[in-house]
C-alpha cells in the first residue's frame, strides 16, 4: 500500500520559500546570557536591548532572581496539577494578594500567561445573552479570546469600535446595549496601551460611557503596568483614577512586573470567583510554576518600595523621544516606552532592523500579520536599565540608517 501524499508538507514548504524569498522571513537571535539593557547575541555579540519588555529592568534583578531560587528550593520545580486539584500553593495565594494590594482592587487570579488569563475571561464570564465590544487594535489574545467567547456561548455579540474613537465607541456601545437578552450584560474591553503603537486608552471617558450603559469595563494593561502613573500602578493611574474604578484588569508578569512569564486576572472578586468555578484554563492547565509565582511577588514588591524606578522609565522615555523625533524619525507621541517607527513595508522594517543589529543596537521590526498590511515598524522599547549613553547609542545608530 502506497502512503498518501500529505498536502501540508508542501504548502508549509511553499509558505516558507516566499516568506525567504520576499525577505519576511524572521530568524530567532539566540541569548546567551541575561536580560539587560546589553545582551549578548550568539550571532552578534554584545548589543544593545532596546526590543525587550523589561521595563524596570527587574528581569536580572539580584532579589528577583534569588527569590526565584528560594522558591525553587522550597517547593520544588513542578506544580504537578491543576489549581483547583493539588497545584495551588502558599506563593500563589501570596503573589494574588500583592497583585490585588498593588492594582488597589479586591481580588487577583494567576495563569501560566496573559494570553491565559484573557482566553479565560470571556469565554467564562460572558453568557449567551450578552454583548462585547472592543478595539479594533486591541492585542490578538482579546481579539482570539471574543472569538472563543461567540463560538462556545453561542448567542455572544461582538462588536468593534475604531481605535481609540469614543464617538464610535459610544455607537457601538449603543447597539450593543439594544442587542443584548433579558439578564445579558455589555463588556467593554481595551487594551491600556495599544502595544503596536504606544498610544494610551481613554479610559476616563470610557468610564463615563460604561456607567451610562451599564457596561463592565475590562482593561489589558499588559504595557501599561509598571510603567505609567506616578507609582506605576498603569493607565488607570496615569488618568488619575483608582483601580476599583476599572471592573476588571487582565495583565502580564511578562513584561515591567518581573519579566519572568505569567498572567493575571484582577478586580472585582465575584468576577475572579466565578473564573476559578469555571474557567477551563483554571480548570484543565497547570497552575503558574512556584518558582515564577515567588520571582515576580518579589519584583512587584520591589516596584512598590522603589517607585523611582517609574520616574527613571519615564525621564528615559521623554530623552529617547526626543533624541529619535530630533533625529528625523517620526514617533506617535505618548508617555509609553513604546516608540514605534513607522517605514511601511515589512522587508524593508527587518532589512533596517537588520542593519541595527550590525550597528551593535537590537531593535525589531515588525510587519504584517502582527500589524497590518502597509504599516510595518521598528518597535523601539525603552526601560528602566537604560542609562543616558545608551540611549545616545540608539539615536547614533538610528542616525546611520
Ligand atoms: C497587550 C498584551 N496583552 C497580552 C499579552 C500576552 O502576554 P503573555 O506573554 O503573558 O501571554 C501581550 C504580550 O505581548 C500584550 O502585549
Amino acid at each position: 500500500m502506497t502512503t498518501p501524499a500529505m498536502p501540508f508538507e508542501a504548502r508549509a514548504d511553499a509558505l516558507l520559500a516566499e516568506l525567504a524569498k520576499s525577505g519576511q522571513l524572521k530568524s530567532l537571535q539566540m541569548i546567551e546570557g541575561p536580560m539587560g539593557p546589553r545582551v549578548h547575541l550568539r550571532e552578534y555579540g554584545d548589543v544593545l536591548c532596546f526590543c525587550s519588555n523589561n521595563y524596570l529592568g527587574l528581569a536580572n534583578h539580584p532579589d528577583v532572581v534569588e527569590a526565584g531560587i528560594a522558591g525553587l528550593r522550597e517547593f520544588g520545580a513542578g506544580t504537578a496539577s491543576v489549581r483547583f486539584i493539588c497545584g495551588t500553593f502558599t506563593p500563589h495565594e501570596m503573589l494574588e494578594a500583592t497583585l490585588a494590594e498593588f492594582l488597589g482592587v479586591e481580588a487577583a487570579y494567576t495563569f501560566v500567561s496573559c494570553w491565559n488569563a484573557t482566553e479565560a475571561a470571556l469565554p467564562t464570564l460572558a453568557e449567551p445573552t450578552d454583548a462585547i465590544v472592543s478595539d479594533e487594535l486591541n492585542h490578538a489574545c482579546i481579539i482570539d479570546s471574543m472569538r472563543l467567547a461567540t463560538s462556545i456561548k453561542k448567542g455572544v455579540k461582538k462588536f468593534i469600535y475604531k481605535n481609540n474613537d469614543l464617538a464610535n465607541m459610544e455607537s457601538k456601545l449603543r447597539e450593543a446595549a439594544g442587542s443584548i437578552g433579558a439578564d445579558g450584560q455589555v463588556w467593554v474591553i481595551t487594551d491600556g496601551v495599544f502595544s503596536m503603537e504606544g498610544s494610551l486608552a481613554d479610559l476616563p471617558a470610557m468610564r463615563k460611557l460604561c456607567d451610562q450603559h451599564g457596561a463592565m469595563l475590562v482593561v489589558d494593561d499588559s504595557h501599561g503596568t509598571g510603567v505609567l502613573g506616578k507609582t506605576g500602578r498603569g493607565t488607570h493611574e496615569h488618568h488619575n483614577m483608582a483601580g476599583a474604578e476599572i471592573d476588571l484588569f487582565t495583565g502580564t508578569l511578562g513584561k515591567a512586573l518581573g519579566g519572568g512569564a505569567g498572567g493575571y486576572i484582577a478586580g472585582r472578586r465575584n468576577a475572579i470567583e466565578v473564573i476559578i468555578q469555571r474557567a477551563r484554563p483554571t480548570l484543565f492547565s497547570n497552575a503558574l510554576p512556584v518558582t515564577v509565582a515567588c520571582s515576580a511577588n518579589k519584583a512587584v514588591r520591589i516596584l512598590m518600595e522603589e517607585p523611582e524606578r517609574v520616574d527613571k522609565l519615564r525621564e528615559n522615555v521623554k530623552y529617547a523621544r526626543e533624541g529619535v523625533t530630533k533625529a528625523g524619525f517620526e514617533v506617535i507621541d505618548s508617555p509609553t516606552a513604546i516608540c514605534p517607527i513607522i517605514v511601511g513595508d515589512t522587508a524593508k522594517a527587518i532589512s533596517m532592523s537588520k542593519r541595527l543589529l550590525e550597528l551593535g543596537v537590537y531593535v525589531i521590526g515588525f510587519g504584517y500579520p502582527v500589524v497590518p498590511e502597509g504599516t510595518a515598524r521598528l518597535r523601539v522599547q525603552i526601560s528602566a536599565a537604560h542609562e543616558r549613553a545608551h540611549l545616545d547609542e540608539l539615536v547614533d545608530a538610528l542616525k546611520k540608517l
